[in-house]
C-alpha cells in the first residue's frame, strides 16, 4: 500500500506523462487559431459542455483585435448557455448536427433558434456568416462546440462558409475533441494531485492555482513580446510554465496541518518550517525526465526568492538544503538569489502568487482591497519583484481582472 506521499508522487508522474499533450487553455487557443486559419474566418469561439450547459470558454476576433495596441489581449467574459433549441449553439449541442448559417440576421423565423445579437452590440461587431460544429470524442459524446464567424473571401469580403468547408471543420473538430479531452484529463489529474496534497480546502485551492497559472502565463507573454521572443519559443515554453505555476506550492504537502492551517500569524520557527515547501516541492521533480520536470522544479524552488536578494531558500543544494559552496552568509544560512540569478519563471510566479495571495482571504489574513494590493506591488518594485515585470503586470491589469473573474473562489 502506498502512503499519501507515494501516491502523490505516482500521480505527479502520471500527470507529467500525459502533460506532454498540453495544457487546456493553451490547447483551446491553438485549436481555434488553426480552425480559423483553415477556412479564413475573422472570428470564432469555443464552447465546452459541462453536465447541463455550454460554457463559452474561449474567443478570438481579428477585427476587434486589430483595434487594440500591439501585444494587448482581447477581453471576453465567460457565460453559460442552456442546451436547448432556442440558441444557435444550444441547438447544435442538443442535436449534434452542424449549422452553417449564411447570415445570422436573416434566420428564418420558422427555425426554432434565433441569433442573440447582444454580443455584437456590446462589442461593436457585426456577425454575419457562422459555422457551428459539435466537437465529439471517440465515444461520440459531445464535449463542446467550435464556432467560426465571418468567413472572408480573397478580397476580404464577408461571405458564407463554403459547403465544402463543413466536412473539413467537422474532421478538425474530432481531432480537437480528443486533444481537449486529454488536456481536460491532465488538468483533472493536476487538480486531484493538488487536492490530495490537502494544501487546503480543494474548493479554494483550485481557483487559486488556476489564477496564479493564468497570471503567470499572461506576464510571460508580455515579457516575451517586449523582449522579442519568437512565437515558436514562446509557444514551447508557455505550456510548461502554466502547469509548473499550478504546482508552485505542491511542496506544502509535506508541511503539517498544524502549521499549514494555523489560523494566525506564524512564529519565526513555524515560518522556517514553512519555507521548506520550496525545496520539498522541487525535490518531487528531481528525476527531470522531461523539460516539464525541470520547469516545475525551477518554479517550486524559486517562487519565494526576492529581486533584492532577501528571499528564500537562496543558493542551496536541493537535496541537503545546505548552502552551496561559497554561498553561506554569516548566520550559516544560504545567501538569497538576486536579480537575474533568479530564473525568469521564478520571478514571474512570485508576482502572480503574491498578487493572488493578497487579493484572497487566507486562514491567517483577510483579503486586501485591490488598491492596497496594487500599492504593495508598486512599493516592492525593485525590492521583492523584478521591476520590468512589475511594469508589465501593472500595465495589464485589465487582463488580470478578466482572469480573476474567470476563476472565482467558491465560498458556500
Ligand atoms: P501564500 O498564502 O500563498 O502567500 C504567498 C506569498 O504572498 C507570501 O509568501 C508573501 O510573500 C505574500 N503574502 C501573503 N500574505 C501577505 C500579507 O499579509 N502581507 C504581505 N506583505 N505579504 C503577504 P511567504 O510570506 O513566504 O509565505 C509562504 C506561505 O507560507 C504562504 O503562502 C502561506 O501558506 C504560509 N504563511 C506565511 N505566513 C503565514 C502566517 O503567518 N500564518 C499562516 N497560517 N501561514 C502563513
Ligand atoms: C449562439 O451561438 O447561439 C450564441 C452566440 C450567438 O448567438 O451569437
Ligand atoms: C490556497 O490556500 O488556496 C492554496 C495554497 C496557497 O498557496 O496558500
Ligand atoms: C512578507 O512580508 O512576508 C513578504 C512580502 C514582501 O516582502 O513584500
Ligand atoms: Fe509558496
Ligand atoms: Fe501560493
Amino acid at each position: 500500500m502506498l502512503d499519501r506521499k507515494q501516491k502523490l508522487q505516482k500521480l505527479i508522474e502520471l500527470g507529467l506523462d500525459i502533460s506532454q499533450i498540453g495544457d487546456l487553455d493553451i490547447l483551446l487557443e491553438k485549436v481555434l487559431t488553426e480552425a480559423r486559419r483553415l477556412v479564413n474566418a475573422d472570428a470564432g469561439s469555443i464552447y465546452i459542455k459541462d453536465d447541463v450547459q455550454l460554457r463559452f470558454s474561449y474567443s478570438q476576433n481579428d477585427t476587434l483585435q486589430a483595434n487594440l495596441d500591439p501585444g494587448k489581449k482581447l477581453i471576453y467574459t465567460t457565460f453559460s448557455i442552456p442546451i436547448n433549441n432556442q440558441s444557435i449553439s444550444g441547438f447544435v449541442a442538443n442535436n449534434g448536427t452542424a449549422l452553417n448559417i449564411p447570415d445570422c440576421y436573416k434566420i428564418s423565423s420558422a427555425l426554432p433558434f434565433s441569433f442573440n445579437s447582444s454580443f455584437d452590440q456590446k462589442a461593436g461587431y457585426h456577425t454575419q456568416s457562422m459555422l457551428t460544429v459539435p466537437m465529439k470524442n471517440s465515444r461520440s459524446q459531445i464535449i463542446g462546440l467550435l464556432q467560426l464567424i465571418n468567413a472572408k473571401s480573397d478580397q476580404n469580403q464577408i461571405v458564407p462558409f463554403a459547403d465544402d468547408d463543413e466536412p473539413l471543420i467537422k474532421h478538425f473538430a474530432i481531432y480537437a475533441a480528443n486533444a481537449i479531452e486529454r488536456a481536460q484529463m491532465t488538468r483533472t489529474t493536476i487538480m486531484r494531485m493538488i487536492s490530495m496534497a490537502e494544501l487546503r480546502d480543494p474548493k479554494e485551492t483550485g481557483p487559486h492555482v488556476n489564477r496564479v497559472a493564468a497570471y503567470a502565463v499572461e506576464l510571460f507573454e508580455q515579457w516575451a513580446h517586449k523582449n522579442r521572443m519568437s512565437d515558436k519559443e514562446l509557444e514551447m515554453k508557455r505550456d510548461g510554465l502554466r502547469m509548473a505555476a499550478m504546482l508552485h506550492d505542491v511542496g506544502k504537502v509535506a508541511i503539517s496541518d498544524t502549521i499549514l492551517k494555523k489560523p494566525g500569524r506564524f512564529t519565526d520557527e513555524e515560518f522556517e518550517i514553512m519555507k521548506q515547501h520550496t525545496l520539498l516541492g522541487s525535490r518531487l521533480f528531481q528525476d527531470a525526465r522531461s523539460v516539464f520536470d525541470e520547469v516545475a522544479a525551477e518554479v517550486a524552488l524559486n517562487h519565494h526568492e526576492r529581486w533584492d536578494g532577501h528571499g528564500y531558500p537562496g543558493h542551496v543544494d536541493i537535496l541537503s538544503g545546505n548552502p552551496l559552496q561559497g554561498f553561506a552568509s554569516d548566520n550559516g544560512k544560504a545567501k538569497g538569489k538576486s536579480e537575474s540569478e533568479i530564473p525568469l519563471f521564478g520571478r514571474i510566479v512570485a508576482i502572480a502568487d503574491v498578487y493572488d495571495a493578497l487579493c484572497s482571504q487566507r486562514v491567517y489574513k483577510a483579503a486586501w482591497k485591490e488598491e492596497d494590493v496594487i500599492q504593495e506591488i508598486e512599493k516592492e518594485r525593485g525590492h521583492h519583484f523584478d521591476p520590468e515585470l512589475v511594469d508589465l503586470f501593472l500595465n495589464n491589469l485589465d487582463v488580470i481582472h478578466s482572469i480573476s473573474a474567470r476563476y472565482p473562489d467558491h465560498h458556500d
